[in-house]
């Protein structure tokens, strides 16, 4: 049986930790929050640095608390970014969330509530996504 996502409680973690994004430079706060399919969810901001080039985003950073948790089966994830346009993630982390998951639901909404919440997934985002199978 496969963990019903609670998209709700996603969206209250990404918005929660989102508050702590470290984003001096663009002021572009993102918030990540990812369920696995034992149940767990894993939340991640951006990250930026001085020199610029370092900054980690929200989405990459949540993938990094979940491998160092153990887990590795995300099934779905919520971003929430500045609005009024609703930000999709860049293509690095499609990337890196495609080393983990072939599709999975991703949520993205801003801070107004005024603009509608997008639903998409990751096969939308990132189709034939580079993965693990091509080394063999
Ligand atoms: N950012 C994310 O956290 N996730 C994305 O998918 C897009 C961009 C961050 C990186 C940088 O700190 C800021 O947003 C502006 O690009």
């Amino acid at each position: 049986m496969t963990t019903p996502i609670d998209w709700d409680e996603l969206t209250r973690r990404a918005f929660e930790v989102r508050e702590r994004a470290h984003a001096p430079y663009s002021h572009y706060h993102v918030g990540a929050a990812l369920m696995v399919a034992s149940g767990r969810v894993f939340v991640g901001c951006n990250v930026e640095n001085a020199s610029y080039g370092l900054s980690l985003c929200a989405e990459r950073s949540a993938i990094l608390q979940m491998v160092a948790a153990g887990e590795k089966d995300p099934i779905g994830i919520v971003v929430i970014t500045r609005g009024p346009i609703v930000g999709t993630p860049c293509g690095a982390c499609r990337q890196v969330l495609a080393e983990f998951a072939l599709d999975m639901p991703i949520r993205l909404a801003v801070e107004d509530p005024a603009v509608p919440a997008r639903m998409t997934s990751l096969s939308a985002l990132l189709p034939e996504a580079f993965r693990a199978e091509a080394l063999k």
